[in-house]
């Protein structure tokens, strides 16, 4: 359907405000923020570390894009960054902020719409990052390469690892897997309007969102389009939620049951650099 970006993206807000609480309950986040050596982000920093100057990014400045209640955020700063979360959602970062200081780690907090991150920052960044859940909230994917673009300083490096387009183009309620929403983008968002959320048995009030599907040209494209260079494009087989009730628990993630794991692919993580 066509609708406004500001009117979409307020229903959207309104939702993650909703999910907030409920995700910091449904993670157990205050026993993540407890332990010092709870990481959310190993698998990450496995991949971007290969492309930093030092191999780390300890001593760096780096921008979490949607940080959500901030449990990646946290563990970037565990390894040493000096990290910034932007989120829309204030109730997502009050939930964030509590949990830096029970971690006794330091994350500056920004609320704004990713879209217009550059405005709502100060400096430069030498690694952007994003985390899966991120794209579907974002209308416009040429306006979100620029930010980034616009956000690194030169020779840095914005990784983002999300839910794979494809994968998001399937009907998750069961077998047999069929196409039911679009892979490319026209403009139109998809309406869903449902009280759960993805993990956890909790509610939302506001329960009407809107998505915008992108392909992964569109992904790829509008960060080259941006200036950036692409160093790394992979797919993978395995999500950190449980996207649909046929997907089974292993020590890696969620999967697809064996007969369809290497039928569809899961996620996909990218890096690029700004020249
Ligand atoms: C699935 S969560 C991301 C979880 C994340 N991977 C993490 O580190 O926990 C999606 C996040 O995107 C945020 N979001 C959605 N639309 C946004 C927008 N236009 N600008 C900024 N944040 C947005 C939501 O508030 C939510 O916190």
């Amino acid at each position: 359907m066509r609708i406004a970006w500001s009117a979409a993206r307020e229903a959207n807000r309104l939702n993650w405000d909703d999910r907030a609480p409920l995700h910091e309950e449904a993670y157990d986040a205050h026993r993540f923020a407890a332990d010092p050596d709870a990481s959310h982000v190993d698998h990450d920093l496995a991949v971007l570390g290969q492309h930093l100057p030092g191999g780390t990014i300890a001593g760096l400045d780096v921008l979490h894009l949607q940080c959500h209640i901030g449990t990646d955020t946290i563990s970037l700063a565990r390894r040493g960054a000096r990290v910034t979360g932007i989120d829309f959602s204030p109730a997502s970062l009050e939930v964030a902020a509590r949990l830096a200081r029970e971690a006794s780690v330091e994350v500056t907090w920004v609320e704004s719409d990713a879209l217009a991150a550059r405005s709502a920052l100060r400096g430069d960044f030498d690694v952007v990052f994003t985390s899966v859940g991120a794209l579907v909230w974002l209308s416009d994917l040429e306006l979100w390469a620029e930010q980034i673009a616009a956000l690194l300083r030169p020779g840095g490096v914005f990784y983002v690892r999300d839910g794979h387009p494809m994968l998001y183009a399937l009907d998750e309620s069961g077998e047999p897997l069929t196409v039911r929403n679009r892979y490319f983008a026209n403009g139109a968002a998809q309406m869903w309007d449902d009280a759960g959320t993805y993990v956890g048995d909790g509610t939302t009030e506001h329960t009407r969102t809107y998505e915008w599907p992108h392909s992964l040209s569109e992904i790829i494209g509008s960060l080259l389009r941006a200036g950036l260079r692409l160093e790394r494009f992979d797919e993978g087989q395995t999500l950190p939620w449980r996207w649909s009730p046929i997907m089974v628990p292993t020590d890696e993630g969620w999967v697809l049951p064996d007969h369809l794991r290497d039928k569809v692919p899961c996620e996909f993580t990218l890096v690029a650099v700004k020249p």
